[in-house]
């Protein structure tokens, strides 16, 4: 993509998934959407945000893509195995119970490279989670079970656009693990 000045973008690292686990992703969505109400996530946008960076100048892209060009990275396996909801966001996700260790280090990679550019430390901890509805009514029924198995061979750079139906999500480039 051609930098323009003053231009921005949205920009987060996520994990993406591919249509299998993307499917099994979209039928949990409908199964905690039936119990909590709400709104699914579209299946085309079911991610896992590793970091969100917010709005950034365009003339930053390259550096940013080349950081994450140098992390490497292993292969995992993400087994999501927990379904939760976020009761003041009202919103519903599913996550591993515990985050593999491979994971833990990609997320400190990119900080650590993020920190190094200059860009701010997000302060929230790193929950890793995916968002499966929106304006859920937590709290009320028990979460229905989640068994999804998710190999983890690369991670993306993607660009969020804010509009009047939900976020429109473009991948803008994929950094396979060695
Ligand atoms: P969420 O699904 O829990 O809202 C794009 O907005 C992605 O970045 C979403 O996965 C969102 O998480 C995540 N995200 C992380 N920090 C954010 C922030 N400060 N503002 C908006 N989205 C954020």
């Amino acid at each position: 993509m051609m930098a323009e000045e003053g231009r921005t973008l949205r920009l987060f690292f996520a994990l993406w998934p591919g249509a299998a686990v993307r499917a099994h992703l979209a039928q949990a969505a409908r199964a905690v959407a039936d119990r909590c109400g709400g709104r699914c996530t579209r299946e085309e946008n079911l991610h896992l945000t590793l970091v969100f960076l917010g709005e950034v100048t365009t003339v930053r892209l390259g550096e940013i893509e080349a950081m994450a060009a140098r992390i490497g990275g292993e292969r995992f396996v993400l087994h999501l195995d927990q379904m939760g909801c976020f009761a003041k966001k009202r919103l519903a996700w599913c996550a591993p119970r515990t985050p593999p260790a491979a994971l833990l280090r990609l997320v400190g990679a990119l900080e650590v490279g993020l920190g190094a550019l200059g860009f701010a430390r997000e302060a929230r901890p790193f929950l890793p989670h995916v968002t499966l509805a929106r304006h859920a009514h937590c709290g009320g029924e028990p979460m229905p079970a989640i068994d999804v198995l998710w190999p983890v061979e690369d991670f993306v750079l993607v660009r969020s656009q804010r509009r009047e139906d939900g976020a429109a999500y473009e991948v803008l480039a994929r950094w396979p693990f060695a």
